[in-house]
């Protein structure tokens, strides 16, 4: 089977070819030299031309480079009938968890304030707080939530998590008190020190991350955000650490990318700020997902990690 890389931003043979060389004895990758090729039915694809999908007609899935399916579901001209399938890559949910852990020990333990300190050499003992007296809510508790909350429980954190639905199933070890619904939200809110955002973006979520939700947070509450740019209204964030409500927030991701050196969030004292670079999926899940969901295609089976099109993840 033949998979093309489509994307007008990034040079995916670059950031993947190793990955895919590993497996081009099983799927020939082909390059987009931007004529009309109805033969190939896969694509692994980041923000692909808007002409794509007429020279691809034939394609059957389009496969994310990492774990948001947004930037594809955003394509003008989506094909209705078309897959379209995330990486699920457990080192990519590890090295989440690992993030979000540094930031919410950061709150916990202060590290701000030793650094403000260590640039004044004063010797002050802060008496941090214990981790089981700062709630973590998580705003979105599938794949990578999980990992997350697993690892703040470890470390004594108490976990709570928010979903939109009701889970169906509740696992006997989950660490996390769940919350869903709107009145589960406001809950969750109250009783969370920190708040951290791994909601996946579709149009219910967008904006999420307002004034009206910092208001129901907690007073002096911090917010860990790591979803994507747009769940953020930005001049909220700004106004919710200027009147102290929030004492501060962690952001990895923009609703512009790279953030432009005007932004104010770069040198808002309250914020710390990185580019987006939690974490990313490995190259090689990506090469094992384009190989199952290729072996899914050819049995005429949905590929496994195919998203709820109508849902948005
Ligand atoms: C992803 C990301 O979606 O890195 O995997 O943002």
């Amino acid at each position: 089977m033949r998979c093309v890389l489509l994307s007008e931003t990034l040079d995916l043979r670059r950031l993947f070819g190793p990955a895919l060389a590993g497996i081009a004895d099983r799927l020939e990758i082909v390059d987009d030299d931007g004529g009309v090729r109805p033969d190939i039915p896969l694509a692994l694809a980041w923000k692909p031309a808007p002409d794509s999908f007429a020279r691809y007609p034939g394609l059957r899935a389009l496969c994310s480079i990492g774990a948001g399916a947004d930037s594809l579901l955003a394509c003008p001209g989506l094909p209705s009938a078309l897959d379209i399938v995330r990486v699920v890559d457990p080192h990519q949910a590890e090295a989440m968890a690992g993030f979000v852990a540094w930031h919410v020990i950061g709150h916990q333990r202060r590290f701000a304030d030793y650094a403000t300190n260590q640039r004044a050499a004063a010797w002050r003992r802060l008496n941090p707080r214990r981790p089981g007296d700062v709630p973590v809510g998580l705003l979105g508790y599938g794949h990578m939530g999980r990992r997350v909350g697993a690892a703040l429980a470890v470390l004594g954190f108490p976990v709570l998590a928010w979903g939109r639905t009701e889970p169906t199933t509740v696992d006997p070890g989950d660490p996390a008190a769940r919350f869903h619904g709107a009145a589960g939200l406001d809950a969750m809110l109250s009783r969370s020190e920190v708040l951290v955002n791994l909601l996946p973006l579709t149009a219910e979520t967008s904006g999420i991350l307002d004034a009206g939700l910092f208001r129901r947070m907690r007073p002096g509450a911090y917010l860990v955000q790591v979803g994507r740019g747009e769940h953020l209204a930005e001049t909220d964030l700004i106004a919710a650490l200027d009147d102290g409500h929030l004492a501060g927030a962690a952001l990895d991701v923009f609703a512009t990318e790279p953030l432009p050196a005007h932004h104010p969030f770069w040198r808002h004292p309250g914020i710390t700020l990185t580019p987006h670079e939690a974490c990313e999926a490995g190259p090689e899940a990506v090469a094992s997902t384009l190989l199952a969901t290729s072996r899914a295609l050819r049995e005429g089976r949905r590929p496994p990690d195919a998203i709820d099109r109508a849902r948005g993840y």
